[in-house]
């Protein structure tokens, strides 16, 4: 299998790294963090979410943070909506794209989103409307696709038919996440093998939290098996607040040292990214969880 020229990252530090954190973090911390991200080459950034402000509290100034971030040119600054209100608000932001976000299992559906697998695509249904008539370009997520913290084992059939109705209701692009990050590069393979029977690869992306320390693995497997866009969080930052125990994503600078390794182009400038990530942590008071960082950091 012939590995990619150039891989896609959409950086979700400032949402599914954020959304996380109990301490209260200003709006100009978060727009400084997103103006690094853009600086440092990020092709596409996931800002904030519209969400309910009692659910996950850490999101509710997303429009203000959209209204100051400096959006540069052929940069995506993305959003994340699970109903046609949250979409209404990110429209009312200035917001150019949005994710949707189902789960493979419905013990986590109803965790993080309070109904049922099936009540959420059909919640995503008018809002996927109302997206077409503005041009609004909308990503899917599925969630537990290699386990929930819940119900334990995910089918790989399950997340193919979670992932098959988003892409037919008319997300570009799928994104696989592994939400407990617990999945094995040998479960990341079937997985895809199994829904890329239905969805053309270059239509998946891979989203793997690092809690067991596979995901870098998971991402090689992914490559191999010829997707090659990847969500990651600068300096690993987050999880989700529904998956107890589960850390942040895969970081962002490890990614980028994996796939400059392998020759493969993404335009984001390591030096640029390992500031941004310093930066947000020095905020948080949080030692940086990208092992690419420290080693730097600690050479110099
Ligand atoms: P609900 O309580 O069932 O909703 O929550 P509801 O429709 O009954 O409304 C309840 C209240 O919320 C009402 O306000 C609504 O107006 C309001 P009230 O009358 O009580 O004052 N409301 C909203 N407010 C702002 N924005 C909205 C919105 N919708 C309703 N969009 C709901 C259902 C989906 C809203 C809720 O469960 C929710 O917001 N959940 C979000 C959970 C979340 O953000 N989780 C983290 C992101 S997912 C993730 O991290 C996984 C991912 O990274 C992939 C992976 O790792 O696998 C993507
Ligand atoms: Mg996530």
């Amino acid at each position: 299998m012939n590995l990619p020229k150039q891989a896609r990252l959409v950086e979700v530090g400032p949402r599914d790294g954020l959304q996380n954190e109990k301490q209260p973090i200003s709006v100009a911390d978060k727009v400084r963090l997103v103006d690094d991200l853009s600086a440092a080459g990020l092709g596409y950034i996931e800002v904030g979410s519209f969400v309910s402000p009692k659910w996950v509290p850490q999101m509710a100034g997303s429009a203000e943070v959209f209204a100051q971030i400096q959006q540069l040119p052929g940069i995506t600054y993305a959003a994340l909506a699970p109903n046609l209100k949250g979409f209404e608000g990110a429209l009312e932001a200035g917001v150019r794209e949005v994710a949707v976000f189902a789960a493979a299992s419905e013990a986590f559906s109803q965790k993080n989103i309070n109904c049922s697998i099936r009540e959420s695509l059909e919640r995503f249904a008018p809002l996927m409307d109302a997206a077409r008539q503005h041009g609004i370009r909308v990503r899917g997520y599925v969630s537990c696709v290699l386990g929930c913290p819940y119900d334990g084992l995910v089918p790989p059939e399950q997340v193919a038919l979670v992932a098959r109705e988003l892409f037919a209701m008319g997300c570009y692009e799928v994104s696989l996440g592994d939400t407990i990050g617990a999945g094995t590069a040998g479960d990341t393979r079937r997985l895809i093998e199994v829904v890329g029977r239905d969805i053309p690869r270059d239509k998946l992306a891979g989203h793997f939290h690092d809690t067991y320390g596979q995901a870098l693995t998971n991402i090689y497997a992914s490559l191999l098996e010829g997707i090659h866009v990847f969500d990651s969080s600068v300096a690993g930052l987050g999880g989700c607040p529904y998956a107890k125990g589960a850390t942040g994503n895969v970081a962002t600078e490890d990614v980028l040292y994996l796939l400059n390794g392998l020759g493969i182009e993404t335009g984001i400038d390591l030096n640029k990214l390992i500031d941004a990530g310093q930066r947000i942590c020095a905020v948080l008071d949080k030692p940086n969880g990208s092992r690419v960082a420290r080693a730097r950091l600690a050479s110099v």
